[in-house]
């Protein structure tokens, strides 16, 4: 079987979130399983020349004003078609905005790619290959889907898989022509929404199948609380709806091969101590007799990262420290500056994007805060997971799926793998890190939950699997 997934982002190639992960994932997750999958991503400056040796697979005079043309290639094992336009993709600054803000053309930008996704996958590729599934991804893919449906599918079958409804593709109903939508999308059974379009709304109208990436999330998506305005639409297609949770690359996050670290295992935990010393002189800090917290996030109010202010007084005079590295908004920025400024000998903070850091910290660190207001899936829980660094979760979305918080009950049980809090305000954080602090005084119990949360499952064979299983249920 034949898969073409289309993304805005793919590792290695280019990232700003965890769809990088997931879209450069998928495709060596699903070789296993028999399943032929090429990542198609636009060709931002830089990326040709990343992929190294490429050949032209197919080529449109107009796309969307100027000349395009498809390059393949590989990296990684994993075949990349790369969709060459200068004119839409070759900007400043990163994939979506600059300095500026969001480039004013991305509605057209992604359209783009959408189109020539869906043509290649319709006609097939110069090479030969045809895929049997359209795989899309996330607003800026979501037309694929429909212009399969509108334009002629070919056969193909078509998948779209939300990793965030917060980005919905929204922009005026002036565009309907210039995105090469037909006059009679424009309705709202179809993709206007409230007076505007939404290419995520055309793409959920359309595909043969959604998923997104959670099983807990989907069930959130089709509640106003978390759906932002396309629950009802989600909720009418629910039959068409799945969860899959996401995996993690174990190749790149395992503690026992990983360049970055003194590498150790379950069996062996003595060096993560050395990891945990290596970190607190990195960054300054002094002593740090409760548990070391880490937080990799993007600084957003989806994080939840404003709950912290809340909660870290109480925490740090329990003897806890907190490592953290991010960027995003400004103010939020501004306020992990302020608490590494308050209290310097427990408390530091590196604004930017840092994957070897990143490593050591999962590495060095007691436990990874993941305080989301909602969270579709999430990787770093499962980085702590995998990496010992035991997991405080907000009971949400995939955090809600891949963690077992500690109660009573579960932890005689033997089954919690970190903790978990709700509802999720900065009282109940405050309430969860009291737990950590006294789950990390508690030696043979935490020696227990550390343990456990290294022997969860967390690999993509079991969702690659899931995916195996709705491609094939479609073409069946
Ligand atoms: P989201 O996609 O919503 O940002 P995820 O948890 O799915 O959340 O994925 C985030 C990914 O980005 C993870 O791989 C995480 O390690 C990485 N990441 C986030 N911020 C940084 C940073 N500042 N430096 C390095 N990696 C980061
Ligand atoms: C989105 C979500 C995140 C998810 C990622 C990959 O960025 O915010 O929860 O893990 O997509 O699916």
């Amino acid at each position: 079987m034949r898969v073409l997934s289309v993304a805005s982002e793919c590792v290695p190639l280019i990232k700003t979130g965890g769809l990088a992960d997931v879209v450069g994932a998928l495709p060596v997750a699903l070789a296993g399983d028999g399943i032929d999958m090429r990542a198609m991503i636009p060709a931002y400056e830089g990326i040709l020349e990343k992929l190294g040796e490429v050949e032209e697979v197919w080529a449109d005079w107009n796309l969307y004003g100027g000349h395009a043309g498809l390059m393949k290639g590989t990296i990684g094992g994993v075949t990349v078609l790369a969709l060459d336009a200068p004119y839409l993709y070759h900007r400043r600054g990163g994939p979506y905005a600059d300095a500026d803000g969001d480039y004013w053309d991305n509605p057209e930008r992604f359209a783009a790619l959408s189109w020539a996704a869906a043509a290649v996958a319709r006609e097939g590729a110069g090479d030969g290959w045809k895929p049997d599934i359209l795989h899309a991804h996330d607003w800026q893919a979501a037309l694929a889907p429909t212009y399969l449906r509108y334009h002629g599918d070919g056969g193909v079958k078509s998948v779209l898989t939300i990793h965030n409804i917060a980005f919905q593709g929204v922009t005026g109903g002036d565009r309907l022509d210039s995105l090469r939508l037909p006059w009679h999308a424009w309705h709202p059974d179809k993709a206007e929404y409230h007076g505007n379009l939404s290419t995520l709304k055309a793409g959920l109208v359309t595909a043969d199948a959604i998923t997104t990436v959670s099983p807990t999330y989907a069930g959130e998506l089709m509640r106003p609380e978390f759906g932002m305005g396309l629950e009802g639409v989600i909720a009418a297609r629910a039959a068409d709806l799945t969860g899959i949770l996401n995996g993690v690359d174990e190749v790149t996050w395992n503690p026992e091969t990983d360049p970055e670290i003194h590498p150790y295992s379950a069996r062996n935990m003595k060096p993560k101590a050395a990891n945990r010393a290596a970190l607190i002189e990195e960054f300054g800090l002094g002593d740090v007799p409760g548990p070391l917290a880490i937080v990799v996030s993007r600084l957003t109010w989806q994080k939840g990262i404003d709950l912290l202010a809340e909660a870290l007084p109480g925490f740090i005079a329990a003897g806890g420290g907190l490592v953290l590295l991010g960027s995003g908004e400004h103010g939020l920025e501004q306020a992990v500056r302020n608490a590494a400024a308050r209290w310097p000998d427990r408390v530091a903070v590196r604004i930017g994007y840092d994957e070897p850091l990143a490593h050591r910290m999962f590495a060095g660190g007691d436990a990874v805060l993941v305080p989301s207001r909602f969270e579709p899936c999430g990787l770093t829980q499962l980085y702590g997971l995998k990496y010992g660094t035991v997991p405080v979760v907000a009971a949400t979305g995939g955090l809600n799926d891949t963690v077992i918080g500690a109660s009573p009950a579960s932890l005689a049980a033997n089954a919690a793998t970190g903790i978990a809090f709700h509802p999720i305000d900065g009282i109940a954080l405050a309430g969860a890190l009291r737990q950590l602090v006294q789950l990390f005084d508690d030696r043979p119990a935490w020696a227990g939950l550390v343990k456990r949360a290294m022997k969860a499952e967390v690999g993509w064979s079991a969702p690659a699997a899931v995916y195996g299983a709705l491609y094939r249920r479609l073409i069946a």
